[in-house]
């Protein structure tokens, strides 16, 4: 089955040749999202094993964040877990999230597929890593089989930017820049040129995500001239904040989309409300977990392996300063978190823990303090 995705898109891409890659990422995990059908597909692909490293996406819930979870929690948790082991099975490594990167080495230049819009953009930008914008089942046939396509962006001249922006104003917070790359990808082009880079890597991780949720953006460069050139100014800027409020009362605050690194984490806590929420890899949780507990014990709360934007909380009113989350969710508004943020009143007003709560993969697993219904004050998103 692997064999044939794979020829399929060959021929779909006039791709005449595979090129070997150095690792895999695979989205579309999620039982929310792929249902039984999904299910059977890795069960298939489960008969056969990696052949390089292979990271996964999140999936639909955290089960120590009840209120991450769907109400028709036994059934999900059962497909879940199928996928889970079949992933397993294969020998994948089930990192459960967008940020591969924080997780395996990727060897500059090297060739790799991975689904996942953001980890795209990301690979080829920053690690200086060739793939395409794969989906998910073709990211796990690359994954099986050790090769992808040898088309796009795996050709250097496929490369150019076909698009410069010129930054006639400097993005001065993390929502302005995932305002910048709502507006890039808006102009529906692969490869993209910015005049100026970000001020870290966090920060074009921000823009490249959210870049990659408005369109096709799979790469940003820095300082390369392209024929078609657009100006950028604080107008524009604005206008995306605007597109993206919903005009909903925020019921909470979501950064961690992509999921956050070590550093955002650190900063995190620094600058952390009790009415946070923050996703991370599990990787990165368990790794940093005294600093979980400080952070939960103002209150805010870490989510792993999963992220609002892909839960059920998706649905509900909050304020991010991630593009792409404002993007996809119906009552999220586009905002800065971190700075110039009015007080409120608390979102976790109730810390009644602790409850044992069955953990999916036979694990026991302690449950979190879960977030209290809104409150009616109106706080604007202050980017
Ligand atoms: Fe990652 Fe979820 Fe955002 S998968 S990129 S945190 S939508």
């Amino acid at each position: 089955m692997a064999a044939e995705v794979l020829i399929a898109l060959a021929k779909a891409y006039g791709a005449e040749d595979f090129i070997p890659i150095s690792s895999a990422h695979v989205s579309g995990i999620s039982y929310l999202n792929i249902g039984d059908a999904g299910v059977e597909v890795f069960e298939k692909f489960s008969k056969g094993k990696v052949s390089v490293p292979t990271t996964v996406n999140p999936m639909g819930f955290d089960p120590d964040a009840p209120r991450t979870l769907p109400k028709d929690g036994k059934k999900i948790l059962e497909g879940q877990m199928r996928i889970l082991k079949a992933l397993e099975r294969m020998g994948a490594n089930v990192t459960l999230t967008c940020t591969p990167y924080y997780i395996i080495d990727v060897p500059r230049h090297s060739h790799v597929a991975r689904a996942e819009s953001s980890a795209v953009v990301y690979a080829n930008s920053i690690l200086e890593a060739y793939t395409n914008r794969e989906s998910g089942i073709s990211a796990m046939a690359s994954a099986l089989l050790g090769v992808t396509p040898y088309y796009g962006l795996h050709k250097p001249e496929n490369r150019v930017p076909q698009i410069e922006f010129i930054l006639d104003y400097k993005p001065s917070t993390r929502a302005e820049r995932s305002a910048l790359g709502i507006f890039i990808g808006k102009h529906k082009k692969t490869v993209v040129s910015v005049s100026e880079a970000p001020e870290d890597k966090d920060a074009f991780k921000l823009m490249g995500a959210a870049s990659a949720a408005s369109g096709r953006v799979a790469m940003i460069r820095v300082g390369v001239e392209a024929e078609e050139k657009v100006h950028v100014g604080k107008e524009e800027i604005s206008e995306v904040i605007e597109e993206l409020s919903s005009g909903e009362d925020p019921e909470f605050y979501y950064v961690g989309c992509p999921h956050a690194s070590e550093k955002e984490l650190r900063e995190f806590y620094y600058k952390c409300k009790e009415n946070r929420v923050i996703s991370v890899a599990p990787q990165i949780y368990y790794k940093n977990i005294d600093l979980v507990r400080k952070i939960e014990s103002k209150g805010a709360r870490v989510i792993k392996g999963t992220c609002i934007v892909v839960s059920i909380l998706r649905n509900r009113p909050f304020v991010t300063d991630s593009g792409k989350a404002a993007r996809y969710c119906p009552k999220a508004s586009l905002g800065n978190v971190l700075r110039k943020i009015r007080e409120h009143t608390l979102l976790y007003p109730c810390i009644s823990r602790v409850a044992l709560f069955p953990f999916l993969l036979g694990l026991v697993c302690i449950s979190l303090p879960a977030p209290s219904l809104p409150d009616k004050e109106r706080v604007r998103a202050d980017a």
